[in-house]
């Protein structure tokens, strides 16, 4: 495969899958498409853009033509499909935004793909990135000997059950990847995987949103009691997962990837506090006042956790990076990139971006 098509590679995961495969794959062009929304960031490959096998477009996942003309121009044999409306508070608010992105653009994708494939499918792959948030919801129980917060996991054969619009939205392009493998024989594969963090996350989500409002001694907003579990997972394993099982993954097969991992918000909440006081040498518990209960989200979700014996027995892959290792490299990564925070806060990558691609 040479010409790899990666959309959404300004984003969070996007950008450290195109940095690991421009660095790891010099013989291949990859192509990064993005739309350059507000999670779209540019500023996210400085180290790779000046890259010769790196390129990038300006576009919209939902643009039919502009996707065909693409295909055509870069004769695009691979496609690892991330970009996404991404985050779940924003869906309860604008779900149309999230229908039309995450459904109609895979579908606008994988109909591209299959128009300038042509029925060939030697050499092609479209490889669909998912969140395991469409499996539902799992119990919050402790029976004796189960890991930490309960005995029932997501494993490839639990039931779609998406609960958000989207989770909802994110099952819909899941189902659309899988009836093109299934009716036009297109060999594609679909993989969930539970939430990641790490540097480039936009400060809206839990992770760097906490870190940067306890750096400027702001509220720490959380939902309910905090005892949501989620199962925690460095970006860059995430992107480790994706490049193993876009070159050896069994085509027409899912495969989940977690980090086996499962933490409650709150406990989540008092690392980062004591790691954000420890570096920026203040005294211990100095930033426990900044805890703020608020209502709970709407249909959250309690828990999730990821049975990734699958990938691990098949293909050999492990989660590498430790989590409380993974929050102290990500608190020093956001300390040392306030810069970075500051303009994706205020908004000015955005307006720069804006201009420079008019
Ligand atoms: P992100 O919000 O950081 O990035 C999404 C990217 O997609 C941005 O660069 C944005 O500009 C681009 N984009 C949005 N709409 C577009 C459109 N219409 N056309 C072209 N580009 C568009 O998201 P992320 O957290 O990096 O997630 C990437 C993918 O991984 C998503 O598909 C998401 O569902 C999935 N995922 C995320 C997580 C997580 O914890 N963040 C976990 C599992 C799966
Ligand atoms: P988030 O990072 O939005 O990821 P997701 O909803 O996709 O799992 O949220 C992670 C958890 O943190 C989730 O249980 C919601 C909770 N949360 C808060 O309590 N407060 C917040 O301000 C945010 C953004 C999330």
């Amino acid at each position: 495969m040479k010409n790899v098509l990666i959309t959404g590679g300004a984003g969070f995961i996007g950008s450290h899958v195109v940095r690991l495969f421009v660095n790891k794959y010099p013989e291949y062009r990859i192509v990064n498409l993005d739309a350059l929304t507000y999670a779209g960031n540019l500023a996210n490959l400085r180290d790779v853009e000046d890259a010769p096998n790196y390129s990038f477009v300006k576009a919209d996942i939902c643009d039919f033509e502009t996707l065909c003309r693409i295909f055509v121009q870069y004769d695009i044999d691979g496609v690892i499909h991330l970009a996404a409306e991404s985050h779940v508070d924003r869906s309860i608010k604008d779900p149309f935004t999230f229908a039309r992105t995450n459904v109609m653009g895979t579908l606008s994708l994988l109909e591209a793909a299959r128009r300038h494939w042509g029925g060939d499918w030697e050499g092609k792959l479209f490889y669909h990135i998912s969140t395991d948030e469409v499996y539902g919801a799992l119990e919050l129980d402790q029976p004796e000997g189960c890991a930490p917060y309960g005995s029932d996991f997501f494993r490839e054969s639990t039931k779609y059950a998406p609960h958000s619009p989207y989770s909802a939205s994110k099952a819909g392009s899941d189902h659309f990847v899988r009836a093109y493998h299934d009716t036009y024989g297109m060999p594609a594969l679909v993989t969930n995987c539970s939430n990641n963090y790490g540097p480039y996350q936009f400060p809206e989500k839990l992770i760097p949103l906490f870190i940067n409002n306890i750096c400027k001694s702001k509220p720490l907003p959380i939902y309910g009691k905090g005892e949501n579990v989620r199962d925690w997972l460095y970006v860059e394993d995430h992107a480790r997962a994706i490049d193993l099982i876009f070159h050896r993954g069994r085509v027409g097969d899912t495969y989940n990837i977690g980090g086996f991992n499962e933490w409650k918000n709150i406990d989540i909440v008092h690392l980062l506090i004591r790691t954000v006081d420890r570096l920026l040498h203040r005294p211990e518990g100095a930033s426990d006042h900044l805890i703020t209960y608020v209502t709970d989200r709407a249909g959250h979700d309690l828990r999730y956790a990821i049975d990734a014996t699958k990938l691990r027995n098949e293909l050999g892959w492990e989660p590498t990076v430790q989590f409380e290792l993974g929050i102290e490299k990500t608190v020093r990564w956001y300390l040392e990139n306030q810069e970075w925070l500051d303009t994706v806060t205020s908004g000015d990558y955005r307006r720069y971006y804006e201009e420079m691609y008019r």
